[in-house]
């Protein structure tokens, strides 16, 4: 993140950027003192910009812009204070807009007059016309500028200190919410998602997707009743159709490029089975943490720690996987353990026609038979689910903090009762040798996937694989042992209609963080390489 200061001449780009500079402790870069430092690396003799352009030229000029933001784009951490017309020129400020804050100042015509012809009138505006030259620069600067400001800050009043603290704190508050993603996944496919589990009503905002995608509720609906409570004896009893409405970005069951907004009314809350829970803690759920966080708390149902809100996740999820179904590839999860009952085999078809979606039919009978023993004992048991994602095309994911492994990690994380995500064979590895680990290649492909389909955080066109751990549901109806709000000791057992075990439930979103991970990191290769997205778009058509 670099932080870029621009505007016209007088509006103080360069007082207020020495100041923020020393309260914040940022390096300053001045870009025209770059142009001239560059061109006298070049030339071997020194000028200033204007006569930088006076004497060679703009084409000489503009390529001196353009390399010196090249330069200043690497500078991380840095308040580049742009003079000129660099970010004028749509080369050079493209390059200095990514990853950057941008700010922009201005003032009065007069002011700024003012501020310019201070110490005596520069070349360039001397004579009858210069005041209107410089009045007509402006307003074409602003004109430019002002639509990609990210802070814009007048400075007509004001001592360069108050402007520069007043600077700062806005730099601060946009830093803080560019910072935050914490209701929104994804960079280019951004899913944001909404609502209370009692509250009146959940939703999303699936933003980033082409043009021209077909897409129908259906096909939302049909990955949300696979979530959806109360369809079967092994989730928990509340009854909502979760009937999905697309209120925007879908015209005759295409996408039209606009975001994609999508909701699903709650309707069978019954929040007075909560009110027990208004000043005490569930063990194991997010009551303690978010309270302690945030002062107070939805104690109906845990708000936004509900897994309620995972609906969102499958609505936007489902087209993600539709879109990349297109693309040739499928994801696929099911369970493989739960309270320590072990699939022995793996047959496809048969995962959505048991209730614990388990791909081993016999394994599938004792699993549910062992959730719902604990039901009848007022407990609960978790279980892991085995990820497995194919025809991803080698090449997603990005070698550093962009790697597939932690990309994929990270969405899946973020779901409530998941406690381990595991890559290829996972820990497994840490018990092997090298030569037992590593996935030997010959005849053009690789021999083994130990690895789970990505080497060096990028996927290697082999399926990739994962496990995840999703721990027991902590609401239960045994007493237990917890803290009141005011901290004394006290004894809980859990009301209201809970997942004995979450894993069947967690089946279609984890499906669905994958597809959002997979989707928003197949966008971003595709703009990192044009010549990639077009050969696995078009392999896929074809
Ligand atoms: C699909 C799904 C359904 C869930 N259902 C319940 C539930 O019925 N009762 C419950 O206590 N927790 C449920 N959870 C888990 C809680 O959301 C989670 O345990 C809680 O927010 C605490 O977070 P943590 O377990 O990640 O620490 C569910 C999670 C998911 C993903």
């Amino acid at each position: 993140m670099k932080i870029v200061i621009m505007g016209p001449k007088g509006a103080g780009k360069s007082s207020i950027g020495r100041i923020l500079s020393a309260n914040t402790g940022l390096q300053t870069i001045d870009t025209d003192r770059m142009i001239e430092d560059l061109h006298e690396q070049r030339d071997g003799h020194r000028l200033t910009c204007r006569e930088i352009f006076a004497e060679h030229g703009e084409s000489c000029f503009r390529q001196l812009e353009c390399d010196v933001a090249a330069e200043a784009n690497r500078h991380d951490w840095h308040l580049i204070v742009t003079g000129g017309s660099i970010m004028l020129n749509p080369d050079s400020r493209r390059l200095l807009r990514h990853d950057a804050l941008l700010i922009y100042l201005i003032a009065s015509p007069e002011v700024l007059w003012e501020r310019a012809t201070a110490h005596g009138t520069p070349p360039w505006l001397e004579g009858p016309e210069g005041r209107d030259r410089f009045a007509r620069e402006v307003a074409f600067r602003d004109e430019v500028l002002r639509p990609f400001a990210d802070v814009v800050v007048d400075t007509t009043e004001g001592t360069p200190e108050e402007l520069a603290e007043q600077v700062g704190s806005l730099i601060n508050e946009e830093l803080a919410i560019l910072s935050r993603s914490a209701n929104t996944f994804g960079e280019i496919i951004r899913l944001t998602t909404f609502g209370e589990s009692h509250g009146p009503a959940i939703g999303a905002v699936f933003d980033g997707i082409r043009p021209g995608i077909e897409i129908s509720a259906e096909t939302i609906q049909r990955e949300l009743d696979r979530r959806r409570p109360g369809q079967s004896k092994v989730v928990t009893y509340r009854k909502e159709s979760d009937t999905v409405h697309i209120l925007s970005g879908v015209f005759e069951g295409k996408t039209t490029g606009a975001p994609i907004a999508m909701i699903i009314y709650n309707q069978d809350q019954r929040s007075e089975n909560y009110d027990d829970l208004k000043d005490v803690f569930r063990p194991g759920h997010a009551d303690f943490t978010f309270y302690r966080k945030y002062g107070l708390r939805d104690h109906r149902g845990g708000g936004r720690s509900s897994g309620r809100e995972t609906a969102c996740r499958v609505a936007g999820g489902a087209v993600a996987k539709e879109l990349l179904a297109k693309r040739g590839v499928r994801i696929v999860a099911h369970t493989v353990e739960l309270a320590g009952i072990r699939a022995q085999t793996c047959d496809y078809d048969v995962i959505e026609s048991n209730p614990v979606r388990c791909a081993d039919p016999e394994a599938a009978k004792a699993m549910e038979e062992a959730v719902l023993a604990a039901r009848k004992d007022c407990d609960s048991v978790g279980g892991i689910v085995q990820l497995e994602i194919h025809g991803v095309p080698p090449g997603l994911g990005d070698p550093v903090f962009g790697k597939l492994d932690a990309r994929l990690t990270s969405a899946i994380m973020t779901m409530g009762a998941v406690k381990g995500v595991e890559v290829g064979l996972g820990f497994a590895l840490a018990r092997m040798r090298g030569s037992e680990s590593n996935d030997p290649m010959a005849g053009g492909t690789f021999v083994s996937n130990n690895c789970g389909g990505i080497l060096g955080g990028i996927s290697t066109g082999e399926p990739v694989i994962m496990r995840v751990a999703v721990k027991p549901t902590s609401s239960i109806a045994k007493p237990q042992r917890t803290l009141d709000v005011s901290g004394a000791d006290c004894t809980i057992k859990v009301k209201g209609r809970h997942d004995p075990c979450i894993v069947p439930r967690a089946v279609p979103v984890i499906e669905s963080m994958a597809a959002l991970a997979i989707l928003d990191l197949w966008e971003v290769q595709a703009r990192l390489r044009p010549e990639w997205g077009r050969q696995w778009e078009s392999a896929s058509e074809a």
